[in-house]
């Protein structure tokens, strides 16, 4: 038996899982004896305690008996089975007579939401603020407070539409900035758009459903729907947005459009009111439902802002869904639902059977952030923020790479996308960017099929000018060497 002090793992603990393990291969039979706990630290060298805890824990679980002190020997119970246990490597035998995932399971499984985004932000990575700029201040003001004293009521299970003061500050809030049609009623706070789009797919829709996703699209959301079981059936995106006539040819008896119209997700189009009127009027006719996520809408930098799907519908078919991802910071994980009157009951038992609540100390506090002003104050300035750090990435691309990436100014958002010319591979030039430290996702990646003029989908809102600066200039190295490796210049 050999302790290793320098692995990270504490003494108790190796020597627990050692002694374990040679029960468990047979190598300590039962009824075998233990040395007493002074004679084995003596020999390994180490604390009496070491051993009295690792002898303990192994008491705890049944795989030793008998009294400290009197003797400790190897249990008769631990079972046969457990004792015969595999060698590691005829595991695989095993796993394969194991239940097997389902097969919903197993595309969960697969799935790259959420997994791949978790260290450190950089160039470009979109969907990430300017975290560095959130204020701190004001936040963790509101949050002492709350904790200073037990805070009263808020404790125990709360109602899983939302803390009340929170739906009303929503409430508010979404009608002043995105016309939003509604009452605090009609809020669901949930745990980001993600929750949103997962409990909106499992109570509208039954699985082998059919539902428009935009493409290209957002990835969070294709993954709520398979793991609702429903069918997502690719409709391109034009200069208007969402191709309702193309929806209703490839997929007719949908039950339900998922849109970005305010900024689309990763294109950037603007749904036009033509093209929202129309969808509306798709969904009255077919009795389906739209889910419109409105994830950034609060970026808006030039043309005033269209008014939302929700605002325009008179038939109650649209469920709305926005987020603080975006506004504060996406760890934060609240975001809201606006849904008819007649849905609220439904979806705040949904919400309850999903998670029961979102953690009510952050609502509280939120919904004072909000009240206070502190929300649109920070949303204003870090409107101007992004602003600039937009113009400044337009220019840098300009510079460095003019011909070989078109960019346009973005009216709203916090990423732009970089149009790759022709015969450039976007998701080879994205290879070779993210081998030199900068990620910028082929917007290939966020098609169901493949085609489609390639390009790099470029955020901006979370780094300094300096940071772009910088990224750009591997950026064209990146180019460079696709340029080269096609044969182009
Ligand atoms: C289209 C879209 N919807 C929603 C979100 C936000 O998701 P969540 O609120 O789950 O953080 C994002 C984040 O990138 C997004 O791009």
């Amino acid at each position: 038996m050999a302790l290793d002090p320098s692995s990270g793992v504490s003494l108790y603990r190796q020597l627990y899982e050692q002694l374990r393990k040679a029960i468990l291969d047979g190598h300590l039979g039962a009824g075998a004896r233990l040395p007493s706990t002074r004679s084995l630290a003596e020999e390994l060298a180490v604390a009496r305690n070491t051993v009295m805890n690792a002898y303990e824990q192994l008491l705890a679980e049944g795989y030793l008996q008998g009294e400290t002190g009197s003797g400790t020997y190897v249990a008769r119970a631990v079972p046969d089975a457990l004792r015969r246990a595999a060698p590691v490597r005829d595991q695989k035998v095993h796993r394969r007579k194991m239940p097997a995932l389902s097969e919903r399971g197993q595309e969960l499984a697969r799935s790259q939401m959420g997994v791949r985004y978790i260290d450190a932000p950089r160039p470009f990575r979109p969907g990430t603020p300017a975290l560095d700029r959130f204020p701190f201040a004001a936040w963790s003001r509101l949050l002492a407070k709350y904790w200073r004293r037990e805070p009263a009521g808020l404790l125990p299970y709360t109602d899983p539409a939302g803390y009340k003061p929170l739906r009303e500050a929503v409430a508010t809030y979404v009608l002043a900035v995105r016309a939003v049609n509604c009452s605090a009623e009609q809020i669901i706070v949930v745990s980001g758009a993600q929750q949103a789009l997962d409990v909106a797919a499992r109570l509208l829709l039954d699985p082998g459903d059919e539902v428009w996703m935009e493409e290209p699209g957002y990835p969070g959301a294709r993954a709520a729907f398979m793991a609702a079981g429903v069918k997502t059936v690719a409709v391109p995106i034009d200069s208007a947005g969402l191709n309702v006539s193309e929806g209703e040819r490839l997929a007719p008896k949908a039950r339900l459009a998922y849109v970005t119209p305010s900024h689309q997700y990763p294109t950037g189009v603007v749904m036009t009111l033509a093209r929202r009127l129309e969808l509306l009027r798709w969904a009255g006719r077919k009795h389906s439902w739209i889910l419109e996520d409105d994830y950034d809408s609060e970026y808006r930098y030039a043309s005033r802002p269209v008014a939302s799907l929700q605002g325009l519908d008179k038939s109650g078919a649209v469920i709305y869904c926005g987020t603080f991802s975006k506004v504060l910071f996406p760890s934060l994980r609240l975001g809201y639902l606006v849904v008819p009157e007649h849905l609220v009951e439904a979806f705040r038992r949904a919400k309850a059977a999903v998670d029961r609540n979102c953690p009510t100390v952050e609502q509280a506090v939120l919904a004072e952030f909000i009240a206070e002003g502190y929300l649109a104050r920070h949303i204003r300035r870090m409107r101007q923020l992004y602003l600039e750090r937009q113009n400044s990435l337009l220019d840098d691309l300009q510079q460095e790479l003019a011909g070989a990436i078109e960019v346009h100014s973005h009216d709203a958002g916090m990423h732009v996308v970089g149009w790759l010319a022709k015969g450039l591979r976007d998701v080879e030039v994205s290879r070779r960017a993210l081998e030199l430290g900068v990620e910028a996702p082929a917007l290939s990646s966020y098609r169901a099929r493949p085609g489609g003029r390639g390009g790099l989908i470029l955020g901006y809102a979370a780094y300094s000018e300096e940071q772009m600066r910088g990224a750009v200039e591997k950026l064209a190295i990146a180019i460079g060497a696709e340029q080269k490796g096609t044969g182009r210049k």
